[in-house]
């Protein structure tokens, strides 16, 4: 039951046409990876993405889904949408969802059974703000959104979890090696299925990838900005 290694990367508000060719450069570095390469650009390139990635080791995914099949929501994306236009994952519950629109772990989960449903895996985020840690408070957070976020039916073949500390995303700082073990252990040991892999995010970059990819219980990165490169993201996925 060990967990895949994945290197995710999250273009988020990022990306225009013209940077697919990052996309290219990026799975002609890896023909055939033995790791999981993911790239989640914005929804207006998911399609344009997958097709030019036909073929190759690099995989899709949506950063967001609506909880519903389809409807009356203007602006909102289904799972199925994403699915049919050549996405494998979705992105769910990044602290900046959570943070610019609202959304609670119990909103996450309901996305997550609807990506479940389209057969898409959810990469469910969860993680502790700079005050929640300085409170002591992250381990009871981290657990509780864990719980809350994750649906009935979670399974290591739909699921992957990113810890992302919020105060470490696009910050450059990071948590020290021991503090992201004492997360990831605690994340593995309540995890529904233990081969459900488990990702850290937050100023991932080439030249730390390597020592938190050799912490336990570590599968890999949730990469923001040092994903838009194929240079630097290609280095990170080279580390795994
Ligand atoms: O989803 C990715 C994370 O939010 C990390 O972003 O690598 O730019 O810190 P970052």
């Amino acid at each position: 039951n060990t967990p895949r290694k994945i290197a995710a990367g999250n273009w988020k508000m990022n990306g225009l046409r013209a940077d697919l060719q990052e996309a290219r450069n990026l799975a002609a570095a890896f023909p055939a990876a033995s790791v999981d390469i993911l790239l989640c650009p914005p929804a207006t390139l998911v399609g344009a993405m997958a097709a030019a990635l036909v073929g190759s080791a690099v995989r899709v995914g949506g950063q967001d889904c609506h909880q519903n099949v389809n409807g009356a929501h203007t602006g909102d994306i289904s799972a199925a949408m994403l699915a049919d236009a050549g996405a494998y994952h979705v992105i769910l519950g990044h602290s900046e969802r959570r943070a610019d629109h609202g959304e609670t772990s119990t909103l996450v989960a309901a996305k997550a059974s609807a990506a479940h449903a389209a057969g898409l895996t959810a990469i469910i985020c969860v993680g502790e703000t700079e005050a929640q840690r300085d409170a002591g408070q992250t381990l009871d957070v981290v657990l509780e959104q864990l719980k809350t976020s994750v649906p009935d039916g979670a399974d290591k073949a739909n699921t992957i979890v990113a810890y992302e500390p919020v105060w470490a995303i696009g910050t450059g700082r990071t948590p020290t090696l021991d503090q992201i073990a004492e997360v990831h252990d605690a994340l593995r040991a309540h995890l529904p299925d233990a081969g459900i892999s488990l990702l850290y995010g937050g100023s991932v970059k080439p030249a730390n990838a390597a020592e938190i990819f050799a912490i336990a219980n570590v599968d890999g990165a949730l990469v923001g900005g040092a994903s838009l490169k194929a240079s630097d993201f290609g280095a990170i996925v080279a580390a795994l």
